[in-house]
């Protein structure tokens, strides 16, 4: 790479040496690698799943689901062969779900048209749905050895401190900046090693507030931690606020206890979820006219708004809902599948079987609290 891409109009250039970069950051892997379920094999199968799983949720939050899929989807073959309902529900709490339905999809893939063989380099990873530039690499150094970095959000912390890059890291140029810095020193050997000790540096010492520098393995070859800057970098643009949506939900029951639940369009958020329908307020709408609104132009049929369940905050990644539910009573009519991709009457001991996206989930525990399972809603004068 060139000076002037990674340093960005500084006069020196501040890459480490790769080779003793490596040969600190490999020993210190060696022995305090973290003891992860996906780290004791290298199934490309395992390896994909995990690293799907990996993105944007928390590593201790993907063991217990890592470990609950691999019993019971154990191979490709297995994956491609079950229904997506199943693998939504294995999925259910652990959000975007897309990833689910494109490793379903991309299983089917690999079993129907390469004959179960997997890809073996980045370039070839990145074909399949739900793969991009960064999980990519990580499947092919750690399954295949190929020598490409994997650059996540703490690769791209702990490089940015140790070449001081002072390019904002979540803009595309300092992506680039950065890319370059860390293929330029990912080795030949173990370049798998060599991401997964990057990514445990970044999450147990390098970390975004306090970062441990005592005790980091490349501490000598930390630009930052040289001139003591390393609370200075990496930086960001600065943030745009979430906007915020006031959201409604009906829990539409008919004469024989059972409620109208919808499966959310397949190519949209949450696709494939099941939930209460509803929807977005409009500017100056009342709660209960959007609920009307929502319900005639998802399932073309007429409700009686009734008493409130309860109500649910939720952050999403661009924007945050508070989220009201209530109990409504069918007017009548056939529900249409306008705006959804499915509908069932169930009753509310069986909404344990479907998938659910965590704001509904947290209505359904609403409802089971006010009123014990099996039991259908006790009919009264003035409720709906
Ligand atoms: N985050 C993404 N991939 C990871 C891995 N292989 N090990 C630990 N954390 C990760």
């Amino acid at each position: 790479m060139t000076s002037s891409n990674a340093s960005a109009a500084r006069a020196e250039p501040l890459l480490p040496d790769a080779e003793r970069f490596a040969r600190a950051l490999l020993d210190w892997y060696d022995t305090y690698q973290r003891d992860l379920p996906w780290r004791r094999t290298r199934d490309p199968y395992a390896v994909w799943v995990s690293e799907i799983m990996l993105q944007q949720t928390q590593v201790a939050r993907v063991v217990d689901y890592f470990t609950r899929w691999m019993e019971r989807f154990p191979t490709v073959q297995a994956l491609a062969n079950a229904p997506l309902d199943d693998v939504l529900k294995l999925w259910e709490g652990l959000g975007y779900y897309s990833r689910a339905r494109h490793l379903h999809k991309a299983a089917r893939i690999i079993v129907q048209e390469r004959g179960g063989r997997f890809p073996r380099t980045a370039a070839e990873w990145q074909r399949l749905p739900g793969v991009g530039p960064y999980t990519a690499a990580a499947i092919a150094s750690i399954a295949f050895d190929e020598p490409v970095a994997a650059l996540d959000g703490n690769l791209k912390r702990v490089l940015a401190r140790v070449c001081l890059v002072e390019t904002p890291i979540d803009t595309p140029a300092g992506t680039r900046i950065l890319n370059e810095i860390a293929q330029s020193l990912v080795p030949s050997y173990r370049p798998g090693d060599w991401n997964q000790a990057l990514m445990d540096v970044g999450a147990n010492i390098c970390t975004p507030r306090s970062p441990q520098c005592l005790l980091c393995p490349v501490q000598t070859g930390c630009a930052a931690m040289r001139v003591q800057r390393q609370h200075e970098v990496p930086r960001r643009q600065p943030r745009r606020k979430r906007p915020h949506y006031t959201v409604t939900a009906a829990l539409i029951w008919n004469d024989a206890g059972q409620l109208l639940i919808a499966q959310r369009p397949h190519d949209k958020m949450l696709g494939g979820l099941w939930e209460f329908p509803g929807g977005k307020c409009e500017e100056g709408e009342t709660l209960e006219a959007c609920l009307q609104r929502e319900i005639r132009e998802e399932l073309g049929i007429d409700i009686e708004v009734g008493d409130h369940l309860t109500t649910v905050e939720h952050a999403y990644t661009h924007f945050s809902i508070t989220l009201h539910a209530f109990h409504c009573r069918f007017c009548g009519g056939e529900p249409q599948t306008l705006g959804v991709a499915d509908w069932r009457w169930v009753f509310p001991d069986e909404l344990d079987a479907f998938a659910w996206p965590s704001t509904d989930a947290k209505i359904i525990a609403a409802l089971h609290a006010a009123q014990p399972v099996g039991k259908p809603k006790p009919e009264s004068e003035d409720e709906p």
